[in-house]
């Protein structure tokens, strides 16, 4: 495949260094919701982002945090509703148990949840804390504005007592924002860890295990290894929600960096990549193109039936889970599953040793 990209930004280094200085900023609408960075600063970093991923081989890709504009959130929401998509309806059977269980053995005041998208699974959670009558604040966390705009007034309205609070940012470089632990709880639910590619995980976990102190827990929701048919039909529903849904990083490409790409000439490809234990999204072009993508000073050219990876989804196992959290400040504590093993809930406990890294 022929790929064509001009112009380079800087390095990955410098870019993490720049992002350790920036600053939380308020937004004037809701001050309980503040970004990480400015909307000048979130434009530089998506075209280096969307340059770097453009350029990488065998396959060029689009970071997967880019299917969710509003809309994306939204043909998520009804992804979690099809009835090929076991992961949320085993998950939120899981949950109600689990939660209570965490929350006797972490004693949380404090929840935080990463990813936390349209903000249902929360309120489970929060249940759970309450009961405990341990509630004091929840902070929802993710890189979608317009999903966090939605779900923090509501919860706000349904937990008036709740000190609540919401972060625009980035759960890979932006977990820092959330300051010190201490009766800390953080939920990473959905199988969002899933796209987090498995080199990068131990420095997610150490990241984590930095803002939580001793004894705080990370609730996370992990898809299980299981047979190809079911994992793949998962990703390729009947009615193509999940289609449109991989479709839509094209249109969050065109509206943010004033791309030209056409999402109908690109076909969705789902696949099931057993030695690596994921899922891979793809989209493939019908024909040859040339997609100019000036807010990221580059240029893709694809033959014909040319891919670019858009998502990949990890699936686990518990041994897997435990090798990756070697040296990270966390230890698996309980591993809450169901009778055939689709989907589990892992909660970790920061450990008094300084992680390693
Ligand atoms: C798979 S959905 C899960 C939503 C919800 N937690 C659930 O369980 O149904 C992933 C969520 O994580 C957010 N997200 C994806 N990548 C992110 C990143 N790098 N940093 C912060 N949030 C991210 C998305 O906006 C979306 O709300």
């Amino acid at each position: 495949m022929k790929t064509f990209l001009r112009s380079t930004y800087s390095s990955q280094s410098d870019r993490a260094e720049s992002s350790k200085s920036l600053m939380l900023t308020q937004t004037a609408r809701d001050p309980a919701l503040r970004r990480m960075r400015s909307e000048a600063q979130e434009r530089a970093l998506t075209a280096a982002e969307v340059h770097a991923g453009l350029l990488a081989r065998p396959l060029p890709c689009l970071p997967s945090k880019f299917f969710y504009d509003h809309r994306g959130s939204v043909l998520f929401d009804r992804i979690t509703r099809l009835p090929e998509y076991y992961l949320t309806r085993t998950e939120e059977a899981l949950l109600p148990e689990a939660a209570r269980d965490a929350v006797a053995r972490v004693g949380p005041r404090h929840l935080v949840e990463l990813g936390s998208g349209l903000g249902t699974k929360v309120r489970t959670l929060l249940g759970a804390m309450s009961t405990a009558g341990l509630l004091d604040s929840c902070t929802l966390f993710d890189v979608s504005e317009p999903a966090l705009a939605q779900s923090l007034p509501r919860l706000a309205a349904e937990r008036p007592g709740l000190r609540t609070s919401a972060i625009v940012g980035d759960f890979l470089t932006d977990l820092g924002a959330l300051g010190p632990g201490g009766s800390r709880l953080i939920a990473f639910l959905g199988s969002t860890i899933g796209n987090i590619h498995p080199r990068d995980v131990p420095g997610f976990f150490r990241s984590a295990a930095s803002v939580l102190a001793e004894g705080d827990g990370l609730l996370v929701g992990l898809d299980l290894v299981k047979d190809r048919a079911r994992l793949e039909a998962a990703y390729n529903d009947a009615q193509g929600v999940t289609a449109e849904f991989n479709r839509n990083i094209l249109r969050v490409m065109n509206a943010r960096l004033g791309a030209d790409f056409d999402p109908e000439a690109f076909e969705h490809v789902a696949f099931y990549d057993a030695e690596a234990a994921w899922i891979e999204m793809r989209l493939r072009a019908a024909r040859a193109c040339r997609v100019r993508v000036p807010g990221a000073e580059a240029e893709l050219v694809l033959p014909g039936g040319g891919e670019i990876r858009t998502e990949i989804s990890c699936k686990y196992t518990r041994p897997a889970v435990e090798a990756l959290l070697a040296a990270t400040g966390l230890r698996l504590e309980e591993w809450y599953t169901d009778a055939d093993a689709l989907f589990a809930l892992a909660l970790m406990r920061r450990t008094a040793e300084r992680s390693a890294g």
